[in-house]
Parts: structure tokens; sequence; C-alpha cells
């Protein structure tokens, strides 16, 4: 048996990994008051048509749909925007006080074409904030993406930003590109061809269209902004300048997904040889997405990151998070009568806090000394009948070899201070 396409095994090395990006961001977003959240991965299809949108590329072509044994049509989560938002909307989380910040970590799933950095299963953290039209958040939202790779020591990050205003704007938009691309429409692309009427904004952003000559003159969107959309945008641009967060302004940012309004932003890997799928994270604002879903109407912002993609990164700048833990102390049993008393001198260990091993298949003291090499363990404890009669251990530290007389009673108070001292250091 073979593990579908697009998807991997999370062990190992990568598993030390994930857990380590999942404290950091826990402890970021404590910083933030942002309130941990988990909705279902598969939700009711329709919430993704209403969600992320019928013209959408993942809608229309990258969703995971199954229908379930009560004939119900349901799909895989391909983004946690919407699952979130419904839940915001179902749990009528709108009576709290407001803003309310959310924060998500799971799979996503898009029925993509596999390649490095694109998986049809693939992790993402996210963000989403409701309930304020200020400037500010979109800028928090941003800045959050930006410190947490500043944070992790990430260097080659390149933060582009665009507006695509109000529905007002968008529409005076909207009708300059149709007429801006009317005279090339043989030129275009098939899938262009068909956004070209529902959905001309996203002929921006064609990979394959991209670079041909008339692409080059046609109209901006930031043009055509009317005044609160100018002044919101505005607004961001001094937000991330007094954070100091470095930005380049891309009229080309139009995202893939249906629900944005004002803000929109992608966070690039700026590292040679990354290839293509180099959007680390992205997002932006979305002021009618909860009305659209059924709810009342309450604004959001926020954003997506993707674990592998930034994993990746982290990689290709040489940037080791492995933080894995390994046991501070191996017990050796010497005997059947010593085993019992070990599990339960383990057990105390452990639920004293210290990360403890033992041998449970009585090896000989010189295949144990070898395992505690490989464990990487601070201090050995080899306990027989001697040690049990006298209730007094030995106690080795595996790396000075240094060896210690401590009572059975004294033990805790023995390993608080060693291993306390340790963590200090
Ligand atoms: P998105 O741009 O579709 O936005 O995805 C965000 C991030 O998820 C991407 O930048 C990328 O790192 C990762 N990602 C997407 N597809 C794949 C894939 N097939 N394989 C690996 N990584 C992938 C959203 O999902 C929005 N929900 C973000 C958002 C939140 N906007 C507002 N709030």
């Amino acid at each position: 048996m073979q593990k579908p396409k697009g998807t991997y095994d999370i062990f190992g090395d990568k598993a030390d990994k994930m857990i380590y990006l999942r404290k950091v961001v826990n402890a970021l977003m404590d910083k933030y008051n942002a309130k941990y959240f988990e909705t279902p991965i598969f939700e009711s299809s329709d919430l993704f048509h209403r969600g992320v949108g019928e013209t959408t590329d993942i809608v229309s072509k990258e969703t995971y749909d199954f229908k379930d044994r009560g004939d119900r049509n349901l799909t895989l989560r391909p983004e946690g925007t919407a699952g979130i938002v419904r839940s915001f909307i179902e749990n009528k989380l709108y009576a709290d006080s407001m803003p309310l910040k959310a924060w998500y970590f799971g799979p996503m799933f898009r029925y993509e074409r596999p390649q490095a950095g694109r998986f049809r299963q693939f992790y993402q953290f996210g963000f989403e904030a409701f309930g304020t039209y200020d400037a500010s958040m979109d800028a928090e939202a941003i800045s959050i993406l930006v410190n947490l790779l500043r944070m992790l020591g990430l260097k080659g990050v390149k933060v582009n930003i665009n507006s695509l205003g109000d529905s007002e704007s968008r529409k005076r938009y909207r009708d300059a590109l149709i007429s801006y691309f009317r005279p090339y429409l043989h030129e275009l692309c098939d899938d262009c061809k068909a956004r070209f009427e529902k959905n001309p904004l996203r002929i921006l952003d064609c990979k394959i269209d991209c670079d041909k000559e008339f692409m080059k003159n046609a109209p901006k969107m930031t043009d055509y902004l009317n005044d609160d959309s100018r002044r919101h945008f505005d607004e961001v641009k001094e937000y991330l300048k007094a954070m100091d967060i470095d930005y380049v302004l891309n009229p080309n940012i139009v995202r893939g997904l249906d629900y944005y309004t004002h803000t929109v932003f992608e966070v690039e890997a700026d590292i040679p040889g990354f290839g293509s799928q180099n959007v680390l994270g992205a997002g932006g604002r979305y002021n009618n997405l909860v009305e659209n879903i059924g709810g009342p109407s309450v604004p959001g912002v926020g954003f997506a990151i993707g674990l592998e993609r930034l994993l990746l990164a982290l990689e290709m700048e040489n940037i080791d998070i492995c933080n894995t833990s390994y046991p501070e102390i191996y017990v050796v049993p010497m005997g059947i009568d010593a085993k019992v008393k070990v599990a339960s001198l383990v057990n105390t260990l452990r639920l004293s806090g210290f990360n403890v091993e033992m041998d449970y298949d009585n090896r000989n003291l010189k295949s144990n000394f070898k395992v505690a090499d490989r464990l990487k363990v601070k201090y050995i404890i080899i306990v027989g009948d001697e040690e049990i009669n006298s209730r007094i251990l030995t106690i080795k530290d595996n790396n000075s070899k240094e060896e210690y007389k401590v009572k059975l009673d004294d033990l805790i108070e023995f390993f608080d201070k060693k291993l306390g001292d340790d963590d200090e250091n």
C-alpha cells in the first residue's frame, strides 16, 4: 500500500519540526490575544461554493467532494477561512465583544498537480480577525506573518501588497479591464477567455498569459480606488512603515479566492532556486464574506501560511529549527525484582516533570550504555538489589562520566537541581 499522490507522512525530523512550529505559533498567538479554533476537516460543499467562490480554480477544479452515506454533499476543506467564518456565525460569536481574533493550524486539501512546495494535503497556520474595518488590523495581520518569519530567522522574504478596494471601486475596475482586454481576447489562454466574462481580475495573475506584451499596460486596480478605499490603503501602508515592515506595491496581486475586498497581500520567499511555488503565506481583508455566508455584516481580515513551504524556505536558508527532545534520564533495572521498582521510579520521575526512558528488555550493561548514548540521555541510573536494599542510587552523568550517590528520597530534589540548572543554561 502506498500513500495517495500529493500527500506525505509526518514522522522523525519532520514531526519534530512541525511540533516546534506549532509551539512557536501558539506562543506568538498568545501575544496577540488570538484564540485557537478547530473546525471540521469536511464541511458542506455549499460553504466553499459560497465562501471561496464558484469561479475560482480552487472550487471549480481542486476540491475533494464526496457524498456521505446520508447523501449529503461534503467537501474536504481546501482552506480555513470559510470554516472559521461558518463557526463564527453558527456560534453567534459576533454577539461577543469585537474584534475577535482566531487562529488555526491543520491540514487542507486541494486536488492540484503535486510539485515542490505543492501538495494535495498540506498544512496551514491561519489567522482571522473579525469585527473591525480599521486599517490597523490589516497591518496587524501582515505583521504577524512577517514577525513569525523574522522570529524563525528567515531573511529572504518579500511582502507584496495591493488593494482591491470596495465593491464600487472593483466594479469600475472590472469594466476598465473588460474594455482593455477585449481587443486581445483571441490572444488569451482558454482559461482567461472564460475569466474575461466571469472574473477578469483573475487574468492578471494568470501564469500562462502573465508575460504577454499587452499585460504590461493593463489598467491597475490602485488607479480605480474611490476615496474611501484609497484612504484605507494609505493607512495600511502607514501602519506598515511605522512597524518597519518593508513592502512592495504589486498591482498584479489579485488572489485566487473571491472573498477579498481592500487589502490583499502575499509574502514571497525571495531565495534563489526556491521554485515557482514561492508564496509562503497570503491573505487579505474580506468585508462581505460573513454576510455572504449568511451572517450579519461583520468585516474580517486574515492570512494563512503553508507549513511545507515555510519548512522548505528554512531548509534552503540552512536554519535548523529542530528541537528534538531527548530523554534526560535513563534507568536500567538489573533483574526482575528491580524492574518492578524501576517502573515505579520511572513513573514518579515522569510525574515530577522529567523526561525519562528505561530498559524494558533486560539488556546487558554494555548494550544499555550504547542505547543511552544513542538516546543522548544526560543521566543513567542502574538499579539492582543493592540499590533497592540500601535505598541509595548511583547516578552517572553520561557526558562527564562523574558519579553521584543519592538517597532515593532525595532523587527528585537532585534532578530538580541538576536538570533545572541545565534548562537555564
Ligand atoms: P491561499 O493563498 O490559497 O490562501 O493559501 C495560503 C498558503 O497556503 C499559500 O501561500 C501556500 O503557502 C499554502 N498552500 C496553498 N495551496 C497549497 C498546496 N497545494 N500545497 C502546499 N501549500 C499550499 C488561503 O488559503 C486563504 N484562506 C488565506 C486567508 C486567510 N485569507 C484570509 N484569511
